[in-house]
């Protein structure tokens, strides 16, 4: 009997083993697509990024103004006290050209360098990423040299005595990098810039090494691409005014003497200005160094060789930058801006200007006419 009723049993055992099973690997499939599609969620949110600002003020009132126009042609005089009242931020906008509103916006948000590059052709430069549009609109004179001028004119109407006043009525003092990247052949494409620059610096905007000292403008020209250093050695060695963009991750030169008091350094502010390199180079300590392999104490070229990279860039007096920034996601992307800025980086590299309002709070305040 019981062997019977056993026989009859196990077919119904297993079966029920086998809803068991089913009933669990559904359960499963369904616990591991909620998962997956909480963790698709996670991910898009944190790679999403802050694009734009709730309620951002510069959004709030450019945003009407911007419909129906284009790049620098919606410039207008009403607005220059926006950049004016702006916050500075050590923020560089990089390629800034391809803003909705190139310079503007990026002074706008406080920062203090821009980013145009520029290509020669026919004796114009005209700006843009790899093939610049050869039209009058895009070249380097509409969209930078001239609106710099205009702007830097509106705040030196009242002042006579040789002195200036910068861009930013929070900080007077403070130059404007603009940053001119060399897309085509160095040496011609600097000649040109050279030439472009006279107007500006027939003004004294520029800031200028004069044979001893550098004597700071509200403009400051910084050449990098394919402009060559010995270019801009062979600029006028009493008025200089075009300055080198520095391989911030090779700085210490074969050339440099270290055997006077104050070393002299091959990259030094009579040619320089910046010094830069992207992130994946960051070198933020110093190298570690260990007892037996290097003579004790250390002689001046090895403390330098080993040196941070911003302990190199101080002595030779150049504002250290950073490009290539991680974006995103969001949350490593704020830990490494703080991180560098709290190391005294000089600039770094940004892209996203709602996001330079919303985190550097650098934005400036319309002081139009209210009636
Ligand atoms: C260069 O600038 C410094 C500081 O402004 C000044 O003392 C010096 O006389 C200038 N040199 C020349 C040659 O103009
Ligand atoms: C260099 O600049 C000085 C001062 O502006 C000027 O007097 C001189 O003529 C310039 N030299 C050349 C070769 O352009
Ligand atoms: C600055 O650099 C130039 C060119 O590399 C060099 O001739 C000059 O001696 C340097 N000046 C100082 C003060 O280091």
């Amino acid at each position: 009997m019981s062997g019977l009723y056993g026989r009859i049993q196990q077919p119904w055992r297993r079966s029920s083993i086998t809803f068991d099973l089913s009933r669990l690997v559904l359960c499963v499939a369904v616990i591991t697509s909620i998962l997956c599609i909480g963790g698709i969620v996670w991910i898009r949110r944190l790679t999403g990024g802050l694009q734009r600002v709730p309620n951002d003020p510069f959004d709030n009132t450019f945003a009407s103004y911007l419909q129906g126009r284009t790049s620098h042609s919606i410039w207008h005089e009403d607005y220059q006290s926006f950049i004016h009242n702006a916050i500075p931020v050590p923020i560089h906008s990089h390629n800034d050209y391809s803003h909705r509103m190139p310079l503007f916006e990026a002074l706008g948000s406080g920062c203090v360098s821009v980013e145009a590059d520029v290509h020669l052709y026919r004796s114009e430069l005209y700006v843009g990423h790899k093939t610049a549009r050869r039209r009058e609109a895009s070249t380097l004179r509409a969209m930078y040299l001239e609106p710099l001028k205009r702007m830097i004119d509106a705040q030196n109407t009242d002042i006579t005595d040789g002195d200036w006043k910068g861009i930013f009525n929070h900080a007077p003092k403070q130059t404007i990098i603009l940053l001119i990247d060399h897309k085509t052949s160095g040496p011609e494409t600097l000649a040109e810039l050279q030439a472009q620059l006279q107007p500006l610096r027939d003004l004294n905007y520029l800031t200028y090494w004069n044979g001893t000292h550098r004597v700071m403008g509200p403009l400051t020209i910084v050449a990098t691409g394919n402009a060559p250093f010995s270019s801009i050695l062979a600029l006028n060695s009493t008025h200089r005014d075009i300055f080198f963009d520095t391989p911030l991750a090779h700085l210490p030169s074969i050339h440099d003497d270290y055997s006077t008091s104050t070393p002299s350094y091959t990259y030094n502010i009579s040619n320089s200005y910046l010094a830069s390199t992207p992130w994946h180079l960051l070198r933020t300590h110093p190298y570690p160094i260990y007892d037996n392999q290097l003579p004790q104490p250390l002689t001046a070229s090895d403390t330098d060789i080993f040196a941070s990279q911003l302990d190199q860039a101080k002595p030779r007096g150049l504002v250290t930058r950073y490009w290539d920034v991680p974006r995103k996601p969001e949350n490593i992307r704020e830990i490494a801006w703080r991180e560098l800025v709290g190391r005294g980086v000089g600039l770094l590299n940004m892209d996203d200007m709602g996001v330079v309002r919303a985190r550097a709070r650098g934005w400036g305040r319309v002081v139009v006419d209210q009636n």
